[in-house]
């Protein structure tokens, strides 16, 4: 039977939607992951939930230790991985309440350690290539979306977010040239989680919900106090998905899809030839 990890965001430190929730300390070999994962339960399926800025809210963005986050879930024995992410809308159709299930992301952080395979671990020898395309797994956003319309929720199928490195919120020359790229969203936390579940072969989806127009409209500039009283506003339609589209991820055998995404990450490393 599969097992589902979840990576809470901002706002879903501790969604309260696992049953029978076990609190789990995980080591790994590249430290601490945020904080303890909780596993349990929705209706019956297995899940591991783990808050990505641990469960007080404490690790900022930059300073989350994706690596650690990513092989604890690996380590539980996860099959695949859903995630939610809060994020401002670059686009005036992309509204504050909305989710967005991206297909993309530009990567605009610098420093993040992004790969397992940099010679720190013997576990992970060689130098991986992962294939960045496609960035989300394409079966499970699909379910994802599949979720959203029929729990009715206000969405977008597609779109692609720029992650910028953060803490600070971008300036309105930065969200005007992000606008004219063409992307629908910005955030501080898509990359690299999705990079490194490619790395581990692991099915990896996010759901994006927009809590702001971040600072390029004029009427409106991002806050922390816009961002979360969004977010608590809307955080029922996230945990409403996450219940809905845990249903149908057990309703798929994902053993053909997780031996195809092993096979891709293990024939990305190159060894080193003796
Ligand atoms: N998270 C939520 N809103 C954001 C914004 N406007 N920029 C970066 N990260 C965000």
């Amino acid at each position: 039977m599969v097992k589902v990890g979840i990576i809470g965001g901002t706002g879903l430190e501790d969604p309260q939607i696992l049953s029978n929730p076990k609190s789990v300390v995980v080591e790994t070999p590249y430290g601490s992951p945020s904080d303890a994962l909780l596993e349990g339960t929705i209706n019956g399926v297995d899940c591991v939930l783990l808050a990505r800025h641990g469960r007080k809210h404490d690790i900022m963005p930059g300073n989350v230790n994706y690596r650690a986050n990513l092989w604890a879930l690996y380590s539980l024995g996860v099959d695949v991985i859903i995630a939610s992410t809060a994020c401002g809308s670059l686009q005036e159709h992309v509204k504050p309440g909305q989710l967005v299930f991206p297909d993309s992301v530009f990567d605009r952080t610098n420093g993040r350690k992004s790969t397992f395979f940099d010679g720190s671990h013997a576990g992970a020898p060689g130098v991986c290539h992962i294939q960045s395309y496609p960035t989300y797994n394409e079966q499970l956003r699909q379910l994802m979306v599949t979720s959203a319309k029929s729990l009715d929720i206000d969405h977008h199928a597609n779109g692609f977010g720029v992650c910028i490195e953060g803490p600070r919120f971008s300036t309105v020359a930065e969200s005007n040239v992000f606008r004219s790229w063409g992307a629908s969203l910005v955030n501080m936390t898509m990359m690299p989680e999705c990079i490194l579940a490619k790395e581990l072969g692991i099915p990896y989806a996010t759901m994006a919900l927009v809590t702001d127009y971040d600072c390029w409209k004029e009427t409106t500039h991002v806050s922390i106090d816009l961002v979360m009283e969004t977010f608590h506003e809307n955080v029922g339609k996230a945990k409403r998905l996450f219940i809905d589209v845990v249903a149908r991820i057990s309703d798929v055998d994902w053993t053909p899809e997780v031996a195809r995404m092993k096979k891709e990450a293990r024939d990305s490393i190159m060894i080193p030839a003796d």
